[in-house]
C-alpha cells in the first residue's frame, strides 16, 4: 500500500514538473510573436524537435491526462465545501483550466488527425480572426493565462501573489494583442480560415 502511495506521489511530482517545463516554454514561444511570426515559428520548430516524437509526446500527453483526471476527482470531491470569496475564485480557475486543457489538447489532436493540418499558430488563431468566433476565442485564450497564473500563485504570500498575477495579466494582454495582429498583420492561410 505504501509503495503504491510512494509511486503515485512520484508520478504526481514528475508530471507536474514536466507540465511546468512544457507550459513555460510553450508560453515563451507564443511571446516570440511580439517580435515576428517568423521567430515564433522557427522557435516552435526547434521546440517540436524535442517533444513531437512518439515517446516524448506520449509521456507529455499522459502527464496532462494524469493531472486532468486527478483535478477532476478533487474538484468533484470538494464541490460542496464552504468557501471564502478567494477560495471560490481558486475553485473556478481550476475548473476553467480543466475545461481549457481538455478543449485545447483535443483540438490540437483533432486538427492533426481529422483535418490533416499542421497545428501551428495559424491553426490556433484562425478562430480569433473570424467573426463571430472571435467572441469565443478572445476570452478563451485570455482566461487560460489569467487562470494559470492565478492558480500557480494561490498559496503564495501577498507580495509574490500580486507580482505573479500582475505578470500574468500583462502577459495575457500582450499575447492577445499579438494573436489578434495588433503589432503587425498576420496573413492566415485560407485552409485554416476555411474551418470556420
Ligand atoms: C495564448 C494561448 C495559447 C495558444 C495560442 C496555444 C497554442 C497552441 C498550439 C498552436 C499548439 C500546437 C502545437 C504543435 O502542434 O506542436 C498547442 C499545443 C498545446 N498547448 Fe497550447 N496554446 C496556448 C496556451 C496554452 C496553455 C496556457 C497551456 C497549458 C496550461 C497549453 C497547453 C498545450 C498542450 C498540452 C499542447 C499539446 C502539445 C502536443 O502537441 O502534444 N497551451 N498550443
Amino acid at each position: 500500500m505504501n509503495t503504491l502511495k510512494n509511486y503515485y506521489g512520484l508520478v504526481n511530482k514528475m508530471s507536474l514538473l514536466l507540465l511546468g517545463l512544457f507550459v513555460f516554454i510553450h508560453i515563451f514561444n507564443h511571446l516570440m510573436l511580439v517580435i515576428s511570426i517568423k521567430e515564433h515559428i522557427s522557435f516552435m520548430e526547434n521546440f517540436r524537435f524535442i517533444y513531437r516524437n512518439i515517446y516524448i509526446e506520449s509521456i507529455l500527453l499522459l502527464a496532462f491526462l494524469f493531472q486532468i483526471i486527478k483535478s477532476i476527482k478533487t474538484t468533484w470531491r470538494e464541490r460542496k465545501n464552504r468557501r471564502t470569496f478567494f477560495e471560490k475564485l481558486v475553485f473556478i480557475s481550476k475548473i476553467y483550466l480543466i475545461y481549457f486543457l481538455i478543449n485545447h489538447i483535443s483540438a490540437v489532436l483533432f486538427g492533426r488527425v481529422v483535418f490533416n493540418l499542421d497545428t501551428n499558430i495559424y491553426y490556433a488563431i484562425a478562430g480569433l480572426h473570424v467573426f463571430p468566433y472571435s467572441f469565443y476565442f478572445i476570452p478563451y485564450y485570455f482566461l487560460s493565462i489569467i487562470c494559470l497564473f492565478f492558480y500557480v500563485s494561490k498559496n503564495k504570500k501577498s507580495y509574490s501573489f500580486y507580482t505573479i498575477n500582475t505578470i500574468g495579466f500583462i502577459l495575457a494582454i500582450v499575447l492577445l494583442f499579438a494573436l489578434k495582429s495588433v503589432f503587425y498583420d498576420i496573413n492566415i492561410p485560407f485552409r485554416y480560415l476555411n474551418m470556420y
